[in-house]
């Protein structure tokens, strides 16, 4: 469905279909592949990446460039105000995880974030609701990084417990950083049934996880 909303005209007139868009009350929810997103959309999300994840305590977690390179090639899901401003955003991308040396096809979700001003009123839930939607509906495994554990255990994320690993090339190294940081959405326990076992990643530039 595409709405008449002034973003979804936007995007159609920079040539991006719309693939689906719902107002609900004076926000809109979008969701849409990257190259489906007018360059101007994009810029917005990365602002908001910028002024999210900007805490003078913590430089090391800046949002950076390869961050926003992982961000992209997937299907993202946006909350829009009623002027096309985005007020929240996460994008899931393929990746394969190897759980216990079976490789499943995972959405891995990336660049999650709620404008500081609009943050606390469930737009962040509602976005990842619906990414929650998009992995169930195309993958076996859902996975991302956090440090912000109870965000995604009220939507049914789970940590998990299991030592991380990386695969590059024939090498598998592990990756003991990132520990405490993965959660995992089960699309079917029967193939996740033990949340303590070894994982890996396919190795890419910037943090791994
Ligand atoms: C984490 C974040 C995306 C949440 O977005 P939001 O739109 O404020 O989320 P919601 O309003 O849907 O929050 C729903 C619930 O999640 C939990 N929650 C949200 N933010 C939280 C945080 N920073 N710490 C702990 N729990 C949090 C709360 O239980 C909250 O319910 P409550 O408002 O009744 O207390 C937002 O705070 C943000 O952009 N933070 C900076 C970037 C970041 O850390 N991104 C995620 C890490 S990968």
């Amino acid at each position: 469905m595409v709405t008449s909303s002034a973003w979804a005209k936007a995007a159609a007139h920079e040539g991006g279909p719309v693939r689906y868009g719902r107002q609900v009350g004076d926000i809109e929810l979008v969701v849409a592949d990257t190259d489906a997103l007018s360059s101007a959309v994009l810029r917005q999300v990365r602002a908001l990446m910028d002024v999210a994840f900007d805490d003078p305590d913590e430089p090391d977690e800046a949002f950076g460039d390869t961050d926003w390179d992982h961000a992209l090639g997937g299907t993202h899901v946006l909350v829009l105000d009623g002027d096309g401003a985005v007020l929240s955003h996460a994008s899931v991308v393929d990746r394969i995880i190897d759980v216990a040396g079976r490789p499943l096809r995972t959405g891995y979700v990336e660049a999650m974030a709620t404008q500081p001003s609009a943050q606390g009123r469930g737009l962040g839930s509602r976005v990842m609701a619906r990414i929650g939607e998009v992995i169930v509906a195309r993958h076996q495994f859902g996975a991302l990084a956090t440090g912000v554990h109870p965000f995604y255990e009220q939507l049914g994320w789970e940590r998990w417990e299991g030592p991380l690993f990386l695969r590059r090339g024939e090498e598998i190294v592990r990756t003991p950083e990132d520990d405490d940081a993965i959660m995992v959405l089960r699309v079917d326990r029967s193939l996740v049934p033990d949340l303590s076992v070894p994982i890996s990643c396919d190795d890419r530039p910037g943090n791994v996880w």
